[in-house]
């Protein structure tokens, strides 16, 4: 305790020290605060956000009127089964990505600053879980000068879905993919869409389609090609889920001309969340402490259903041993043995698993805290996408003999 209280005094203390250093105007780009996050707004006018909900009419989003403490936000919700409400797809097709096409389709030409499109739930697995998995606390800790800069991004940080496991192979057209039924559509979906015979091998980007756009990159693609996309949507006989799906792969594709976007996740969490964990090292050891916990809490339910189910797993031990020709005091006595033994261990690993999961706490406090300063994000949000030290996600999927061809080609110029 003492010490996570020395360490937050000490980068109060430092970051105190470098923000006097810093220009005023630098320092003047971070007033805004409230008690639901540390929100941050650029210098000069607030940028002006619409936040589009795609929701189906029996989904409750009022936490996006109520919990969010973006200031000027105006939600704009996407019904997808209800021709009826203000604002609806043509049809009921395609999930959030006919949603998303028609409000680009829709708002055109009268579109704020920033666009972010996000589902109607506010807790859910396709929320990162350092950010509680709760859009709430997403959205109420998001950098708007970051989305500005970046124009598009993926509001998920990890690569669990869609950056290293789960990208699409797009010449995989052929093979059945379980795990990701959409794969062996995404050839001709991409042709479809983008009208191009070239398409990228490998799409990936964080999955699951929540995702936020500046103006400039929305009036980047055409309106009629908006149109286009929506009659995909609308024509295709792919089913509803799978063609929804295909567009998770896309959007950095539409937006940035971008096969692969995978921001390394310490920098993206750092410069999007202002949760900085102060380096790689920090961050992996951080990741370490989550696995650890979670592999104990396994273990630990594991005992819980065994003493649970006490009585049974009793009964069976001692018809086994009464079998064996056990004496009936020698077979108690194992039991009581085994029974103090589960007991024991149960305490062991809950006082474990307590520890880390303080580990982990104080942990992620400080990061906020590191988060807060200026310079440290720039310090750590550095190279988004990697350097020699950290090699970025389309380096990984080169092949080895593409590596050799960009080696020669270097070496020719020179
Ligand atoms: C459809 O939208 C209209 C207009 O907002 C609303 O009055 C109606 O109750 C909605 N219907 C359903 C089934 O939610
Ligand atoms: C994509 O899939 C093809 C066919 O399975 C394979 O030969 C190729 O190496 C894959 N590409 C990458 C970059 O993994």
């Amino acid at each position: 305790m003492s010490l996570s209280a020395a360490l937050f005094l000490f980068i109060c203390f430092v970051g105190r020290r470098h923000m006097h250093e810093l220009p005023i105007e630098v320092i003047e780009q971070h007033v805004v605060k409230q008690s639901g996050g540390a929100y941050r707004i650029p210098k000069g006018a607030l940028p002006s956000v619409n936040l589009v909900v795609a929701a189906t009419s029996n989904e409750d989003y009022s936490w996006a009127k109520k919990d969010l403490k973006v200031p000027g936000m105006v939600v704009i919700p996407y019904i997808a089964d209800n021709t009826s409400a203000p604002y609806h797809p043509q049809m009921n097709k395609g999930h959030e990505a006919m949603m998303y096409h028609q409000y680009f389709y829709d708002f055109y030409d009268k579109l704020p600053d920033i666009s972010i499109l996000v589902h109607s739930q506010s807790h859910s697995w396709h929320v990162d879980q350092l950010l509680d998995q709760s859009m709430i606390f997403s959205l109420n800790h998001l950098d708007l000068r970051e989305v500005q800069q970046r124009q598009f991004l993926n509001l998920r940080v990890t690569w669990g879905f869609g950056c290293m496991a789960g990208a699409i192979n797009t010449t995989r057209a052929n093979e059945e993919s379980g795990v990701l039924p959409e794969q062996k559509e995404m050839q001709e979906a991409f042709r479809a869409n983008f009208n191009l015979y070239d398409i990228p091998e490998i799409l990936a980007t964080p999955c699951c389609s929540q995702i936020a756009v500046t103006k400039e990159r929305i009036l980047s693609v055409p309106k009629e090609q908006y149109k286009h996309h929506i009659d995909w949507l609308l024509h295709t006989p792919l089913e509803d889920s799978i063609s929804g799906r295909t567009w998770e792969h896309m959007w950095q594709y539409l937006f940035l001309q971008k096969a692969i976007d995978c921001p390394l996740e310490h920098k993206a969490y750092c410069r999007l969340y202002h949760i900085c964990f102060g380096g790689r090292e920090q961050y992996d050891e951080y990741i370490e402490l989550q696995q650890g916990a979670q592999k104990l809490d396994q273990e630990l339910l594991r005992i819980k259903q065994l003493e649970g189910n006490w009585e049974a797993h009793r009964k069976e031990k001692e018809e086994a041993a009464k079998k064996n020709g056990e004496k009936d005091d020698e077979i108690k006595g194992t039991i009581e043995v085994e029974q103090k033994a589960n007991n024991k261990m149960k305490l062991r690993l809950q006082e474990e698993l307590d520890s880390i999961r303080e580990a982990i706490r104080v942990r992620k406090e400080i990061a906020v805290v590191r988060g807060a300063v200026e310079v440290n994000r720039i310090a750590e949000g550095e190279d988004l996408y990697g350097d020699d030290w950290e090699p970025s996600a389309d380096k990984a999927f080169l092949k080895e003999e593409d590596k050799t061809k960009v080696v020669t080609s270097t070496s020719t110029v020179r």
